[in-house]
């Protein structure tokens, strides 16, 4: 059976128990920032777990993509040393939620395996948890399974998705390699060796784990299980390593291809089939390669499959030609593999290119240590300078130190980074973070999005980073009311300001930002003493926030247009809203033409002149994401979302806290001011609107009118005139150049009856009128022609530099050098100068002084001439 026809056979054996089928999820957690990536089938059925979020059916089947690199499941540095792990894989899964509990679980896994797949039953070998009875007993009289073959286990057999989250004692189905295979069942002292497999684990959901570790039951027991399809197809095509089934063997001969790699077993090439699946998903999915979070743990994959490239004798980039292949295998099941083929290539080619400059050196670096080592330990500071340097991530490392049987000092790597990290903390300034210091419950009602003014209580005051009593005038602070309509700063746009104030009592509001679900208004008082319950009328600057909603209102109709002109990988990566402007940095590949830009920029504009009401709605998650909200990958949102929808026919559809206009009319008008790259994959546009735009045309226009002015032209036809005017000059600079030429030659003729008789030979040391650099050069040679055997300086004067040539004829060179002629004089004057024994060239800057030093060389020549 083909891989892809066990996944479709598991998800119809469960449609026919009344599953219902639903799609994958991204492999970035759209709502957890508890998760790193997705790692289970389960994930996107958390809350469902939790009971906060009703779905319409009770049972549940999937396929789910998952990446089990850098968060608390953690597979990363096994690929390559087992059959069975790996960065990606896909998980299939069956959920009851508060419907089917343990009977039904094992029942189904069962009939699905012996039934519906074959698999002889006596390979099969099963896992309770030390505990559950129930389980057991499920087994041995439901199924009639041997007792003997089943272990019971503790840590192995209870299943948590995280640190916190649903959770519950599970039972493993584990398939027998046969004997032929090294390693014993579950439970013994060989059983991480690869003889038994675990192919399928049913956990059965009872409890909610909390942040302080305490175990919550779930509103109802549940089931949740999941079963790699790798290791299954491993088992259905009678082979025993997943790197031989039919999916990763076309990856690998595509590696060993492109790698022009003979032996088709080779370690790396395993890696590398294993690490295209999860860098080509994890970007389709959003993420590009970075220094933090989930792209650093992208970047770190890249860089370990680039390292066994490079292993197997790669020299040039190669690891993104292997999307192609990985499309043609999985796009039928994840279309977007073939829709984002050419964004996905581009992203690792980049991070190729950049990895392979301090690639070699670094290996060399590590040769380097590794030769003068005494012991097995790679020294913390090599470790430590590879990373900082040369962008070796540490897992990298102790791959290279595994294949040679070392281990890393990890201890002195970190002591070396905490140093790095004292230093720069040292050459920062020192910045409060309010989310630990503010000891508050509930969080301040926001009452902005209808109104500018209201009236609230002040329940806090800081000052310098702590609690205070209150603040006098002129001091500055932080002030938490509970009600207030100032915006605090957040989803890229810039908090308010304005003023805070009650009679005798005046406060200036700088900023607002957020901590702990605060505003915290930061103030200076103007006049009179603040106090904790004081009542202040709170007043934003509307001009501020006014012109702050346009930049926010036009920043969506941005990101939309950009995704309908450039294409749907366009995510955001960054974006910065205030009152003067609006930044919105976003992934994509190459800089924008000028078509591009305009295009985007007169589809917004189209959308502002509709004129349509902005419409706000309350709902929660699961109907934003039918109503086609754009989500942020990773941020967490509340129950309850605000989706905020603009522009004819739902042009722009996204969750967004901020502030907006009423109408798209009110934006006036956007224009876009620059574009540019950031990082690599990522580039910038900055845009302005209403006022600032018009107030941008209007700078042009008095720009455009200076020129018109310097030209003597008028708008409409002062770009010709202004390229007729470089035409004309550049004729001019041809023109000039010629007569200096001939100026110089016929100076040349003049000059030479100034040059002074000495022993054989002449010596000229003469000011050139109106000569420079260039021309100073050519009159040399006309001199040197002229005299036939001289030794000569020449000079020009240009403002308050002198320009300097000399020139010694062939005969004389090898008894005085033009050089050290240049050398002595460019010093006398002020500056300096050298070149060839025939010719050099220099300069000074004493005008004054440029006779009496021209007097003096036949002197000088006299006395140094050999
Ligand atoms: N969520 C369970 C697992 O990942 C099924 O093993």
């Amino acid at each position: 059976m083909k891989t892809v026809e066990i996944r479709e056979a598991f998800l119809a054996f469960f449609e026919r128990q009344q599953h219902t089928r639903v799609p994958s999820s991204s492999l970035v957690p759209v709502n957890d920032p508890t998760l790193l990536f997705t790692n289970a089938g389960m994930n996107q059925f958390k809350d469902t777990f939790l009971g906060t979020d009703p779905r319409p059916y009770t049972r549940a089947a999937s396929s789910q993509r998952c990446v089990r690199a850098g968060g608390k499941h953690n597979d990363l540095e096994n690929v390559g040393y087992t059959a069975r792990h790996h960065t990606f894989f896909e998980m299939l899964g069956n959920f009851s939620f508060g419907d089917y509990f343990k009977r039904d679980a094992i029942r189904f896994a069962w009939q699905f395996l012996t039934e519906e797949l074959k698999l002889p039953k006596e390979r099969l070998w099963v896992t309770v948890h030390i505990s559950d009875d129930e389980a057991e007993k499920l087994w041995v009289e439901d199924i009639g399974f041997p007792i003997e073959r089943i272990s019971r286990l503790d840590e192995d057999n209870f299943w948590q998705m995280g640190d916190t989250g649903p959770c519950g004692p599970c039972s493993e189905i584990f398939f027998d390699h046969g004997p032929d295979v090294p390693g014993g069942p579950p439970g013994s002292k060989d059983d991480d060796l690869d003889r038994y497999i675990e192919i399928w684990n049913l956990v059965f959901m009872q409890y909610n784990r909390d942040s302080s570790g305490e175990m919550h039951p779930l509103p109802a027991p549940s089931v949740d299980t999941g079963m790699g399809l790798e290791r299954i197809a491993a088992v259905m095509q009678g082979v025993h390593s997943n790197y031989q089934i039919d999916l990763f063997q076309a990856l690998i001969r595509s590696a060993a291809s492109v790698l022009e790699v003979k032996d088709l077993e080779h370690n790396s090439l395993k890696v590398i089939a294993d690490h295209i699946r999860s860098c080509a998903f994890l970007i389709a999915d959003g993420v590009l390669p970075g220094n933090e979070g989930r792209g650093y743990v992208l970047r770190r994959i890249i860089r370990r499959a680039v390292r066994h490239g490079n292993k197997l004798g790669a020299t040039a980039p190669f690891f993104h030609k292997l999307v192609d292949t990985l499309a043609k295998q999985m796009g039928e099941a994840y279309p977007e593999l073939r829709q984002l083929q050419g964004q996905i290539e581009k992203a690792l080619l980049n991070e190729e290119e950049q990895f392979a400059k301090t690639l070699d050196k670094g290996l060399q670096i590590l040769n380097e240590a590794l030769e003068g080592l005494s012991t097995t330990e790679i020294p913390g500071d090599v470790v430590f300078k590879l990373y900082d340097t040369y962008g070796f991530p540490i897992d990298l490392t102790n791959d290279i130190a595994r294949e040679r049987g070392l281990s890393l000092d990890i201890e002195g790597y970190e002591a070396a980074m905490a140093e790095q990290r004292s230093r720069s903390q040292e050459s920062g300034s020192f910045k409060v973070d309010y989310n630990d210091v503010l000891k508050l419950e509930g969080s301040t009602e926001f009452v902005g999005y209808d109104s500018l003014e209201a009236e609230g209580q002040v329940i806090a005051l800081l000052s310098e980073g702590a609690e205070v009593e209150s603040l006098a005038q002129d001091a500055s602070g932080v002030i938490v009311l509970d009600c207030t309509p100032f915006y605090a700063e957040s989803g890229g746009q810039a908090g308010d300001s304005g003023y805070l104030s009650a009679p005798g009592l005046r406060l200036e509001v700088t900023d607002t930002t957020k901590a702990q679900g605060h505003h915290l208004h930061h103030v200076r008082v103007l006049e009179g003493s603040v106090k904790a319950g004081d009542a202040l009328q709170a007043k934003v600057d509307s001009r501020v926030r006014q012109r702050t909603r346009l930049n926010h209102s036009a920043t969506h109709l941005l990101h939309a247009a950009l995704r309908k002109v450039l294409g749907e990988h366009v995510t955001q990566k960054g974006s910065l809203v205030d009152f003067e402007r609006l930044r919105f940095d976003f992934s994509h590949f190459e800089a924008l033409t000028a078509e591009q830009c305009k295009t985007i920029e007169t589809m917004v504009n189209d959308q502002i002149r509709a004129n349509t009401p902005v419409n706000t709605r309350l709902m929660n998650m699961d109907e934003a994401v039918a109503a086609g909200a754009m989500a942020l990958f990773g941020e967490k949102y509340g129950e309850q979302v605000r989706v905020l929808s603009m522009g004819e026919e739902d042009f722009s559809v996204e969750l967004c806290g901020g502030t907006h206009v009423e109408r798209t009319g009110d934006i006036g008008l956007m224009r876009i001011i620059s574009e540019s790259g950031v990082a690599s994959g990522v580039r910038r546009i900055e845009a302005v609107t209403g006022v600032a735009a018009l107030a941008s045309i209007e700078a042009l226009e008095a720009q455009l009118a200076q020129v018109c002015e310097a030209v003597k032209g008028k708008p409409d036809n002062v770009a010709a005139k202004v390229s007729a005017l470089r035409s004309e000059t550049r004729e001019l600079e041809k023109e000039v150049a010629r007569l200096k030429q001939k100026l110089a030659s016929s100076a040349g003729g003049e000059l030479t009856s100034s040059a002074v008789d000495m022993d054989g030979f002449k010596v000229l040391a003469a000011t050139v009128e109106g000569g420079d650099a260039k021309s100073l050069r050519d009159t040399l040679d006309q001199c040197k022609n002229k005299l036939g055997s001289a030794v000569i300086l020449l000079a020009a004067v240009d403002g308050d530099k002198v320009a300097l040539a000399a020139g010694v004829t062939k005969d004389l060179t090898d008894r005085i050098k033009a050089g050290d002629l240049m050398r002595e004089f460019a010093t006398r004057l002020g500056g300096k100068g050298g070149g060839r024994p025939d010719m050099a060239q220099g300069g000074g800057s004493d005008v004054a002084g440029l006779l009496a030093a021209l007097k003096a060389v036949p002197g000088w020549v006299a006395s140094t001439i050999k």
